[in-house]
């Protein structure tokens, strides 16, 4: 029988300097959408698919998010106390058990791929999954248990795709399609980043992935890509060289890519309209700002 897939690595390394000044003291990833932080959708959507192991490359100045995983037992007294149950059941769901994190540090900034390969130890000889805090994806079935279920069938090395715009797939890691399935894609090269006029399709790599051992392997190399960096992208290229299978999957659900600004105001926006005890007086709001076309002054 095959085995599941209980690890996920989260790179929460980045300095996050497209939200400066805010990021000068927090990490971008305790940023919040309405209430809660990107690191937890991203946790939750990773026990939805039956993690268990959550493995954080994290960086110096990044102690906010290690706390935040901590029980707040005077917290909980002061909510039980006041009989605040609803809020203190959503903050007990937030909390993790003791030994279900594992941090460890990547000394320098080299790339998303040496921050994947900084966790090679805790992953050992296992399939793993890796979840980009960065893309956040409102969906009815969370993507990676989407990606899970397909992973389930197919085997092999599986990543998130979508379909963006020709002015921004260069920003992005690329498929070159060798046979298009419908929601899966069977994958004959990947490139990162390629230069305008040079991208091999549209469809381009979202944050999620599950990964064979050997991507480990292939990190270890540590060869330079694009930007000077060791890429993820390259070493799943490289499992496709050595005639192993990589699919990519068309998620259901909308994607928001809270690494840059417009996308964070567009996912706050979507997140607020979609709380119900938000939605009355934030749609009408919506509704007479947009009338009056003008932002806060
Ligand atoms: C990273 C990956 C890229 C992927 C993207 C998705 O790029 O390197 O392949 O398409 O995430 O968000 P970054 O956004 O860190 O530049």
């Amino acid at each position: 029988m095959k085995r599941k897939v209980t690890k996920a690595i989260f790179p929460v390394a980045g300095l996050g300097t497209r939200f400066l000044p805010a990021t000068k003291s927090i990490p971008k990833e305790i940023m919040t959408l309405v209430d809660r932080p990107l690191i937890q959708y991203a946790i939750d959507e990773a026990r939805a698919a039956g993690i268990k192991e959550f493995l954080f490359v994290t960086s110096r100045g990044k102690s906010a998010l290690e706390d935040y995983f901590d029980d707040a037992p005077e917290l909980e007294t002061s909510l039980r106390k006041k009989g605040k149950t609803q809020m203190l059941e959503e903050l007990k769901s937030t909390n993790m058990d003791s030994g279900a994190i594992a941090y460890v540090r990547q000394n320098r900034a080299l790339g998303l791929g040496h921050a994947v390969w900084c966790a090679r130890r805790l992953v050992g000889n296992e399939s793993f999954a890796v979840i980009l805090t960065d893309d956040v994806i409102a969906a009815e079935k969370p993507c990676l248990q989407q990606m899970m279920e397909a992973h389930e069938e197919t085997g092999g090395n599986v990543v998130a795709a979508m379909e963006v715009p020709q002015d921004k797939v260069s920003s992005y890691g690329v498929l070159d399609i060798e046979e298009d399935m419908g929601d899966m894609v069977k994958v004959r090269g990947m490139v990162e980043k390629p230069a305008p006029g040079t991208e091999p399709s549209n469809l381009a790599v979202i944050g999620r992935y599950i990964l064979t051992p050997n991507i480990m392997r292939n990190l270890n190399k540590k060869k330079e890509g694009a930007g000077g960096e060791i890429q993820l992208t390259d070493a799943i290229a490289e499992e496709i060289t050595a005639g192993e299978p990589v699919y990519g999957f068309r998620f259901r659900g909308q994607r928001y890519d809270c690494g840059s600004k417009a996308g964070f105001l567009q996912a706050t926006v979507a997140f607020g309209l979609a709380r119900e005890e938000l939605r009355g007086e934030f749609s009408t709001y919506l509704d007479d700002l947009h009338a009056q076309k003008n932002g806060a002054k």
